[in-house]
């Protein structure tokens, strides 16, 4: 029997990378924070390197924007030289954490096995983990997009418990479209979003149904509108676009045209806040 539930909330979230000093950080979210008021219904999510979120936090404090790191070790303290902690990041305010980007993947080692500690650990700590997956180029070409989607939806949510998995926020990042100014089509993205939803929803149908699934990969101000067009992409994780605080804010504004739009009300949602996705 068909389970009613409620509508599932857009997601933008600025993944700033290497990118923004404080001083960059408060000078942006002074310009960001101005008129964000039509932005209603979208969550959004700065995302800056480590040293600006005390920043961030203040300066989002009286704002509906939240604040998220881009990294954080599994265990809660430790001989890890470099690393940063759930619990240090909940200490300060932060209210979510970018996990298993491709680029740690990729260039710093990061496994699926330190993804399945990582993503309960978030979770333990009350952040909100944007969970990064996506297949490589030649695993695309090779046929192998649903084989690596679905091993990165198995190991790295294998610790999370069924009724914690709608609170993941998961990115699907094809890595050839990350920076490289090649974005997936919508179909593509929504393709690949509805095998994501089919995979948890086989395991758990009400997380499958809750759990909020954003695209991201050279989403730009030009693109936008047109990528999160279908229903089942519920919003963006956005690298070198979210620099600019004209760029992201029309970016989330599409999203918001998007999860606002009337054909939309017609689905599965219960209702919910305004401008939720259905
Ligand atoms: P991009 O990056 O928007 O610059 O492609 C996206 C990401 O890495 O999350």
């Amino acid at each position: 029997m068909p389970v009613q539930m409620p509508a599932r909330t857009a997601v933008v979230a600025a993944n700033w990378k290497m990118h923004k000093t404080v001083g960059e950080t408060a000078a942006f979210l002074d310009r960001f924070l101005g008129g964000i008021e039509q932005l209603e219904g979208v969550e959004l999510f700065i995302c800056p390197p480590f040293p600006s979120l005390p920043a961030a936090v203040e300066r989002c404090r009286r704002s509906r924007v939240l604040v998220a790191a881009q990294n954080m070790h599994a265990e809660p303290q430790g001989a890890f030289t470099g690393e940063v902690s759930a619990p240090m990041l909940t200490e300060l305010g932060v209210d979510g954490v970018i996990l298993g980007h491709s680029e740690r993947r990729a260039m710093f080692a990061e496994r699926d096995e330190d993804l399945a500690h990582k993503v309960p650990a978030a979770l333990g700590a009350a952040l909100t983990p944007i969970l990064c997956i996506g297949e490589t180029e030649s695993e695309r070409d090779a046929d192998q997009t649903q084989a690596v989607l679905a091993r990165q939806i198995s190991t790295d949510l294998a610790e999370v418990a069924d009724e914690r998995l709608s609170e993941v926020v998961i990115a699907y990042e094809p890595v050839w479209a990350i920076g490289t100014g090649r974005n997936a089509t919508p179909e593509q993205a929504a393709e690949a979003i509805a095998f994501i939803r089919s995979q948890l929803a086989a395991r758990d149908e009400r997380a499958g149904e809750a759990i909020r699934i954003i695209y991201g990969g050279s989403v730009k101000p030009g693109n936008a509108a047109e990528l999160l067009s279908p229903e089942t992409i519920d919003g963006a994780l956005v690298g070198g676009a979210s620099l600019q605080p004209g760029d992201f804010k029309e970016i989330a504004l599409a999203a918001a045209d998007s999860s606002a739009s009337p054909a939309e009300s017609s689905g599965s949602g219960a209702g919910g806040a305004a401008g939720s996705r259905s």
